[in-house]
């Protein structure tokens, strides 16, 4: 199979990008199902959120707040025709900067035990286990694997 390069471009999420990214999350059961309402809060800076637009058209988002120490991703996908092409990988690093940039300690998320792509995505990216909550997920019921990855500390200005 032919996996040509996409063109990516990664941006700020807005109001506008509500509706797509509610497509892109419908077509992926493995992620929390937010509500429209939910994203126009992302879209007012409440959260931060990025989408990867591939020739005008939204190919992923990704939705993270920032806690101080911790910069927490709570919502992660990829359209499934644009998988495994490098699209998860450029908005993990949009966060990582915004991160650092941040001076964030580290990066941490919450993801189904069952999620075989999604545990093989973040440990391809050297997240370690940090914890495990047993069956916080319904349907279907779930263990919730709690996953770090320290953060380098930007370099202070002066
Ligand atoms: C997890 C997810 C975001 C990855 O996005 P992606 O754009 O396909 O990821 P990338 O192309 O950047 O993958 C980078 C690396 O991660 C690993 N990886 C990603 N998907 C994988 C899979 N299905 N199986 C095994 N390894 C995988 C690989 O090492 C891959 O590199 P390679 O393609 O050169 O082998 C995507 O599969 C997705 O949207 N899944 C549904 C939603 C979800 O599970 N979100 C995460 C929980 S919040």
């Amino acid at each position: 199979l032919e996996r040509p390069g996409l063109s990516l471009r990664i941006r700020t999420l807005e109001r506008g990008d509500i509706a797509a990214v509610l497509a892109i999350q419908r077509a992926c059961p493995e992620v929390a199902q937010w509500s429209a309402a939910d994203y126009e809060s992302v879209a007012r800076g409440e959260m931060a959120g990025w989408i990867a637009d591939e020739r005008s058209r939204a190919a992923g988002f990704l939705i993270a707040r920032h806690l101080v120490q911790e910069m927490e991703i709570l919502n992660l996908a990829v359209r499934p025709d644009c998988r495994r092409r490098g699209v998860g990988t450029r908005l993990l690093r949009a966060v990582l900067s915004s991160g650092e940039a941040a001076r964030a300690r580290q990066v941490t998320l919450e993801v189904r035990a069952s999620n075989r792509a999604g545990l093989a995505f973040y440990e391809r990216h050297k997240f370690r286990l940090a914890g495990r909550r047993r069956a916080y997920y319904r349907d279907p019921i779930d263990d919730a694997l709690l996953l770090a990855l320290d953060l380098k500390p930007a370099p202070r200005a002066g």
